[in-house]
């Protein structure tokens, strides 16, 4: 490791202890007060959500929202241009997402808004000034951005790849969000948006800063694996259970689950960690403890490992599925949703727009 890695990775480090820090901090918080704060969060439209993304993000925002917690969730559909060729799906994928979050319990409303963020031109004009803030060599060094650099096998990057994450800031910045419940690889894109609030306020608006710090809320939810034991459950390996799925489908999907040779079941997720990842989707389910559903399951083997999880996750996702189907044949009322985020979206934007005009000097 050269001595540049090295410090770039004691400085990732140090971003994270800190992270973790706060993020602990607004946890205890922000259930006392929720209007403290206000939640961005959101996804590419890549197609629907699967049990790892329920289990790791949809349930907290979810929570989060019936805290009383302002929230806003946006569909990526112009960050997915930048790994993504085909577009001939963002808008049926988009509509996708919004039935998963309904159904999963977002209640759309006064403090809970959905849009995609393609729809909302105010917030997009951001990006000008914000790309002023920051230099090519930093956007350079952003680790997510290399590592999907590198998954994707791009011949060429265009240059969206590059400064999404400063896109992304303008996500988090242009409704003032200071809470954004995020996975650890979403940390440097977190600190991009940090930095310009900071840069932003210090150049045009020192006396009075326009942009609050926005911070990560880290998920305590242990990451799901694949069925396939790979480490991450993800639509592109194959190794999902989508939440659209069926009950048979879900059976059979959890049957062709990788296991073990040892017939006794036991939860250890070092030696063991394709069994200790059922377990701890039952767990995720249940409420209960994998060491203690491991026990009453012992000699009944990876057979009635199986047939536990089968059993709780469709019973776990019973109402989900239940809502889902009633909101597919809905289409006309998740337009008006994201219709009406939009909205919602836009008069945040629009305000924001005529600040940040008015500290740098740009008003007619
Ligand atoms: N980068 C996120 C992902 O790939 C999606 C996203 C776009 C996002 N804008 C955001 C997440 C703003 C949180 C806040 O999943």
């Amino acid at each position: 490791m050269s001595q540049t890695e090295e410090k770039l990775e004691n400085n990732a480090d140090k971003i994270l202890a800190e992270a973790v820090r706060k993020s602990e901090m607004i946890e205890k918080d922000i259930a006392v007060n929720p209007k403290k704060y206000r939640v961005l969060t959101g996804d590419r439209p890549t197609g629907n959500l699967h049990i790892g993304h329920y289990f790791g993000s949809l349930k907290n925002r979810v929570r989060l929202s019936r805290l009383g917690v302002p929230t806003m969730i946006l569909i990526a559909d112009y960050q997915v241009l930048t790994d993504h060729d085909a577009f001939d799906k963002i808008s049926q994928n988009t509509k996708q997402l919004v039935i998963d979050y309904l159904a999963a319990g977002i209640e759309p409303g006064k403090d809970v808004c959905i849009y995609p963020h393609s729809h909302v031109p105010e917030a997009n004009q951001l990006m000008v000034p914000f790309l002023t803030l920051v230099s090519s060599s930093e956007l350079d060094r952003n680790p997510t951005v290399k590592d999907e650099i590198e998954k994707s096998g791009m011949k060429s990057v265009n240059a969206g790849m590059l400064t999404y994450p400063v896109h992304q800031a303008v996500d988090i910045l242009f409704c003032k969000g200071n809470v954004v419940p995020v996975g650890k690889d979403q940390l440097p894109h977190l600190e991009v948006a940090r930095l310009i609030a900071r840069r932003f306020n210090n150049k045009f608006c020192p006396e009075n800063p326009i942009f609050p710090e926005p911070y990560a809320l880290l998920s305590k939810t242990p990451m799901i694996k694949g069925l396939d034991g790979s480490a991450k459950m993800s639509k592109s390996l194959g190794n999902t259970i989508m939440l659209c799925a069926s009950e048979d489908e879900t059976a059979k999907l959890i049957k062709k689950a990788k296991t073990d040779q040892e017939r006794h079941i036991s939860y250890d997720p070092v030696n063991r960690p394709e069994v200790a990842n059922l377990l701890q989707i039952i767990s995720l389910c249940t409420g209960e403890e994998p060491e203690a559903i491991a026990e009453r399951i012992g000699d009944g083997g990876g057979g009635m490992l199986k047939s536990v999880l089968t059993e709780a996750l469709n019973e776990e996702l019973r109402p989900l599925r239940t809502k889902r189907a009633e909101l597919e044949n809905n289409m006309d009322y998740i337009r008006s949703v994201l219709k009406e985020g939009v909205v919602q979206a836009r008069e945040i934007a629009v305000k924001t727009l005529e600040e940040v005009r008015s500290v740098m000097n740009m008003e007619i």
